[in-house]
């Protein structure tokens, strides 16, 4: 019941939690390489995620998190290297100690530091940026992310993972944060269908890249 109220909270509050104070907490992080997989030599293609592991609604415990999953997909399907943004402090693997804290940061529009950085994005044109919705809005650490490293000149392509919120305007959010992009349509899938129904998450991730025109 706890449960139900809480996610019923989440979905009401999609548009009502993006305006927030100026407080940032941000430090220097680690530097690293992404994980490389085999592509043509003039695809230039990345895939940035985070995703969280842990307690998860209505599903129990995962040991791969739905975005990861669908990150996956897209660097198979593209054979783009993938990298993924860890928070410097992991957040709580319960759900509720997790959306908790996730709405704390949220209002005070903090900037949690992330554990490693990429050392260059320079070999990458198209950067697939991928998070799950909380609270109607990019993770605060994926923000800190993508304000650390602006991606100026690259092509951004944004897909989400969520409980029922869809994309809930996070377009625009990476957009804001990295003012000299190009962002493109973004992808939404439902979290749980990654845990249950691979197969059909494949399918949505290819014609979503068809539509692009990947
Ligand atoms: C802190 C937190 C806040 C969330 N807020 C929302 C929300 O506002 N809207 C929504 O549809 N789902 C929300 N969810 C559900 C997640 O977006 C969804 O389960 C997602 O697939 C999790 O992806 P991950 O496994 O890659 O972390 C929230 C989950 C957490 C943990």
């Amino acid at each position: 019941m706890k449960k139900i109220f809480l996610l019923l909270l989440m979905i009401l509050t999609v548009s009502g939690c993006g305006g927030a104070s100026q407080e940032k907490t941000s430090t220097a992080p680690e530097k690293n390489q992404p994980t490389t997989q085999a592509r043509s030599a003039d695809k230039k293609i990345l895939v940035v995620y985070f995703s969280r592991t842990g307690e998860e609604y209505n599903v129990g415990n995962i040991t791969t998190g739905n975005t990861a999953i669908v990150a996956d997909i897209i660097a198979k399907k593209l054979g783009a290297d993938t990298f993924e943004v860890k928070a410097a402090t992991p957040y709580p693997d319960a759900y509720e100690a997790c959306t908790e804290l996730a709405k704390r940061e949220l209002e005070s529009n903090a900037r949690p530091a992330f554990a490693k950085n990429i050392d260059s994005f320079a070999q990458y044109d198209t950067i697939f940026v991928g998070y799950p919705i909380w609270w109607g809005a990019v993770p605060r650490v994926m923000m800190t992310f993508l304000e650390a490293n602006a991606l100026s000149g690259k092509t951004i392509v944004p897909f989400c993972t969520h409980g029922g919120s869809g994309l809930s305007g996070t377009e625009r959010e990476i957009a804001d944060a990295c003012p000299n992009a190009k962002v493109l349509s973004g992808l939404a899938i439902v979290g749980k269908q990654c845990q249950n129904d691979p197969a059909a998450v494949e399918s949505e991730v290819a014609d979503w890249l068809k539509g692009l025109g990947y």
